[in-house]
């Protein structure tokens, strides 16, 4: 067993962990996250029983998407440190058993990548194919009805009379896939950051990354709710998301990948119900993004439905995983409520899957409320377009102590965003000294995971609880095998479960307070307890 524990590629058996490069640690007293800080903080990934670290992007960027416009992909962000830091960082992350990862926005740049301002230099630019140009509609005004997040998809560029293509902001125009050179550009790309020791990438929108060459008006979504969506939601997408092309760019950036050995691809796609397309045959992403737990309404009924569907459908071989929270999402004790916040935990760190893990969650981090004037601290980082972005936020800084601003940056200086309410209780040294914390209990699962094969790479069996309110399932490998049941009501049950004898003890409960109980017929939990059982070994 432990040799299927050992067998499995770290990206597995492992937990990923996001981290937002802007609010994690500050680490020179300017008030805004860096990769020294990041660096002084490994010790806390470590305690945690982290396996990875996927750094949302930290390159040179306008900031006007909050560095998902790149305006150079082989440097780092001076507000973020520089190459020679990196390369310290990435020696001292594997120094510690870590794995990174970085994002690769690679459907779009920065207006002020060099690529798009010697593209939209001149029409005749040898890299005006670079990225999509369009002739207006006859009669004028952009080609089609194509939208973006916030408006027009086409930008008019003055200057040569064409409309550009973007689905953000127009400040991330769309690279073009159909000239061959741009996929060898971000395949070099990817060997630049590989060659540094770069343990992967998490490639962002990756459904988007092809659009058909016809560029026909996209009909209209009928579900659309103007006062409450963002534009982009006003049409089917078509003809620019989910194209077969993105799959012969996804298995170019795997095949580069796979000149490294034991690296991960991870995908970043908007729900699609052609999630599966996009592990290919084992030659595309590693990981496609699953944010079902997060979309679907927390219900144990709909979470065994998805659990069970999502479990099917995998294809032959291929891994999943499971996401709870990420710096486009609300904090999910906002989304599901802090008393089921505990059973979230258990559920995502149990699942068969990797857990995709947002900094914070293991401390129970709340969104936090921006006022407005709190964005005009750094002046090149957009203030959030309210379609998008509300005033909660998920994105604020980590909450490592009690004290002034919450010790992500020195007292005095002021954090480029506010620090979230609650942060005197809901912060690393407070919760680590308390046995009984969100992270005293994370720190449980994880590590419950890490020493357990068959919670960390064995099978799923969907359980019928035979009450409501409740999610069951077994995790097994071998003899190793675990019972998880989780209460999803706010009161206490009693919960018959079939083949519950006396061999089963609590291995872990959400409230810790339950160690090597055996687990009673019927087995009690109380209102929004979750446990995990574990059988003791066949006498042989
Ligand atoms: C992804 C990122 C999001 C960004 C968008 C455009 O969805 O997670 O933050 O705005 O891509 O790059």
């Amino acid at each position: 067993m432990t040799t299927a524990l050992a067998g499995a590629p770290w990206w597995q058996r492992g937990v990923v962990y996001q981290i937002y490069p802007l609010s994690f640690q500050d680490g020179n007293g300017d008030g805004i996250g860096d990769l020294a800080g990041i660096r002084s903080r490994l010790d806390h990934l470590v305690d945690l029983g982290a396996d990875a670290i996927w750094l949302s992007p930290i390159h040179p960027s306008p900031m006007h998407d909050h560095g998902y416009d790149v305006a150079d992909y082989e440097d780092v962000h001076p507000r973020f440190g520089t190459l020679a830091e990196f390369d310290a960082f990435v020696e001292a992350v594997h120094g510690r058993g870590l794995k990174l990862v970085l994002d690769l926005v690679a459907n779009h740049t920065s207006h002020l990548h060099p690529w798009f301002v010697e593209s939209r230099s001149s029409r005749d630019n040898p890299k005006r194919d670079w990225y999509i140009w369009r002739d207006p509609a006859p009669g004028g005004g952009p080609p089609n009805n194509w939208v973006s997040y916030f408006g027009s998809a086409w930008t008019l560029d003055e200057l040569s009379g064409q409309y550009y293509f973007h689905q953000f902001r127009a400040e991330q125009p769309e690279v073009n896939y159909r000239n061959p050179d741009v996929a060898a550009a971000y395949r070099d790309i990817m060997r630049f950051w590989l060659r540094r020791g770069v343990d992967g990438f998490r490639a962002d929108v990756i459904a988007l990354m092809s659009k058909d060459d016809r560029f026909l008006d996209e009909p209209d979504d009928p579900a659309y709710v103007a006062t409450e969506m963002a534009p982009y939601f006003s049409r089917i997408h078509l003809y620019t998301r989910d194209q077969p092309a993105v799959h012969e760019i996804i298995r170019g950036m795997r095949r580069t990948l796979d000149e490294f050995p034991d690296r991960v691809l991870i995908g970043e796609l908007d729900p699609t119900e052609h999630l599966m397309e996009f592990y290919g045959a084992g030659d595309e992403c590693h990981l496609p993004f699953n944010f079902k737990l997060i979309l679907e309404p927390w219900d144990p009924v709909v979470h065994r439905r998805l659990i069970d569907e999502y479990d099917a459908a995998l294809p032959a071989g291929a891994w999943p995983n499971w996401v709870i929270g990420n710096h486009d999402r609300d904090r999910f004790v906002d989304r599901f409520g802090r008393r089921q916040g505990r059973v979230a935990q258990m559920l995502v760190l149990t699942l068969r899957g990797t857990p995709i893990y947002y900094y914070g969650d293991e401390i129970g981090m709340p969104n936090g409320a921006v006022p407005p004037d709190a964005w005009s601290r750094i002046p090149e980082i957009d203030p959030p377009d309210p379609k998008r972005n509300r005033a909660e936020s998920p994105r604020t800084p980590m909450q490592w102590t009690a004290g002034p601003n919450a010790g992500f940056c020195p007292p005095g200086v002021v954090p480029w965003m506010p620090i979230a309410a609650g942060h005197e209780t809901i912060n690393v040294e407070v919760e680590t000294r308390d046995p009984t914390s969100v992270l005293s209990l994370v720190r449980r699962l994880i590590e419950l995971r890490r020493t357990s094969p068959a919670l960390a790479v064995g099978a799923y069996r969907s359980i019928d609880p035979g009450a409501d309110g409740l999610l069951a399932y077994e995790r097994r490998l071998a003899d190793d095998r675990f019972l998880v049941v989780l209460n999803y009501l706010d009161e206490p049950l009693e919960v018959a479960l079939p083949g519950l004898d006396g061999r089963w003890t609590v291995a872990l409960s959400t409230e810790l307070d339950r160690p090597d109980e055996p687990a009673d017929r019927p087995l009690r939990l109380r209102a929004n307890e979750g446990v995990i059982l574990r059988a003791a070994p066949v006498a042989t």
